[in-house]
């Protein structure tokens, strides 16, 4: 009997827990742990009487060790996949090491409070030393590599889809496609439309730090940063038109950059509408997007958590989104001597998700992902002692089971380059 325990139940663990469920033959017992306990307690009744899996649910500050090793010492996980926000991850490691479980996430971790001194001493040297000015990073979580290994236990980090299944393509072209890559830009072109004037796709607050942020690319063994948005292209998606994108900081160029050996160039891209950047600026330009506390009739307010309180949730988008999302990878390198190029992607339609699982794609193929991570671990096919990205394992049975679990890939061997 296999189980596992989830933390969070927003967006994307309402995906993910709802695969797991559909997947109950390697995931028999699944605990949902979260916060709002109310949010658990209506999935599992949602899922009453549709799958084979023993579900149980639990109230959780996912922000607390003490709390989160009492919940593993009495769930008694195989593995804790974590779907609460970037903000958690090291207490979630910390538990995690304290009770010898495995561990899975689908995001680095970022520090809540970017005013800590400690922290932003720590992240000052760092923007200094590697040349980046993102408050994410992989340092916080890779320092924990040697004692995930001595207590013999696996963390994969980053299984969602970007970062995850686009590491996860990478490795597959390198196995099968390339003797050498040479340049890889990731594409994440989301072509929905959810008819409000302005809302964010995942957590507002992760989504807008993430986007109002200076942008970078990897080149020539060191990082180049740009201002935000400053880098546009345009491209034509299957599935969606042609759309207009930015260069934005993704932590998963940080791993590739380390893991995928020739490299010389990696870029990441996302689509935006005008709306989204005209509503976006103006937010900050009013002050919308900070994250520090502001005194407010007797009350301190973060804006950017007030913000989100306003927006409307992401998990409630799913109705209304239509039209598709198209994310892969674009590579160029060489192949017995000769240059080659490859696309991989995959194509998923809102409306399609929304019928499945109730959600909309951006969560859909983020859950879908963090599953099939968790069960590459489970089943012992990527377990191994110590702190992995995804692009460190052998992708093909994780491949396979993206077609089978709904979201299919494809591959273009002459693609269009982008400039
Ligand atoms: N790799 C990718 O492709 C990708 C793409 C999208 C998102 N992500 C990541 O996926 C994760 C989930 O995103 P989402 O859109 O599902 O966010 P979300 O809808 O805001 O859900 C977050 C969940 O975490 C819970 N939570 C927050 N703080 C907690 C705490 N201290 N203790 C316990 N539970 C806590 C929240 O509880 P409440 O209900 O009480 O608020 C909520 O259920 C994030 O880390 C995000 O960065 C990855």
């Amino acid at each position: 009997m296999k189980k596992v325990l989830v933390i969070g139940c927003g967006g994307v663990a309402g995906v993910a827990i709802q695969k797991c469920a559909q997947n109950a033959d390697v995931f028999n017992e699944i605990c949902i742990a979260s916060r709002t306990v109310s949010k658990c307690d209506a999935l599992k009744k949602k899922l009453e009487g549709k799958t084979k899996a023993k579900i149980t649910t639990a109230q959780v500050d996912a922000d607390k060790v003490d709390q989160l090793v009492a919940l593993i010492n009495e769930a008694k996980p195989d593995i804790v996949l974590n779907l609460a926000l970037p903000y958690q991850d090291l207490t979630i490691m910390e538990a995690c090491l304290k009770t010898k479980v495995d561990y899975v996430d689908t995001a680095n971790y970022e520090c809540e409070d970017t005013n800590d001194p400690e922290w932003r001493a720590i992240y000052e040297k760092r923007c200094k030393e590697k040349g980046f000015t993102a408050y994410f990073d992989y340092s916080w979580q890779w320092a924990y590599r040697e004692r995930f290994e001595k207590a013999g236990i696996t963390a994969l980090l980053g299984t969602g889809f970007d970062p995850g299944v686009t590491s996860v393509f990478t490795a597959y072209a390198q196995k099968h496609y390339f003797d050498e890559i040479h340049t890889i830009d990731i594409l994440d072109c989301n072509g929905g439309d959810h008819g409000y004037p302005f809302a964010t796709n995942f957590n507002p607050e992760i989504n807008l730090r993430e986007v109002s942020a200076n942008g970078s690319y990897w080149e020539n063994g060191h990082w180049v940063e740009t201002k935000p948005m400053e880098i546009h292209r345009t491209y034509n998606f299957e599935g969606v038109g042609e759309k207009d994108m930015y260069l934005l900081h993704h932590e998963e160029i940080e791993s590739l950059a380390q893991n995928i050996p020739h490299v010389k160039r990696i870029r990441f891209f996302m689509t935006f509408g005008q709306s989204y950047l005209t509503h976006m600026k103006c937010l900050e330009n009013v002050g919308m997007l900070g994250t520090e506390p502001v005194e407010f009739e007797g009350h301190e307010i973060v804006p950017i958590q007030f913000l989100r309180k306003l927006l409307p949730d992401p998990a409630s988008l799913g109705p209304r989104t239509v039209g598709k999302t198209n994310i892969g990878c674009i590579y160029t390198g060489i192949k017995d001597g000769k240059e080659r190029t490859l696309y991989i992607y995959n194509v998923c339609d809102h409306q399609e998700c929304y019928k499945e699982v109730g959600s909309q794609a951006i969560s859909y193929t983020t859950g879908v992902p963090a599953m099939i991570g968790t069960m590459m671990v489970l089943q012992g096919l990527w377990k191994r002692p110590g702190v992995f990205t995804v692009e460190e394992f052998d992708p093909d049975p994780y491949m396979d089971a993206l077609n089978k679990w709904g979201l299919p890939w494809q591959v273009d061997e002459h693609p269009v380059l982008v400039p």
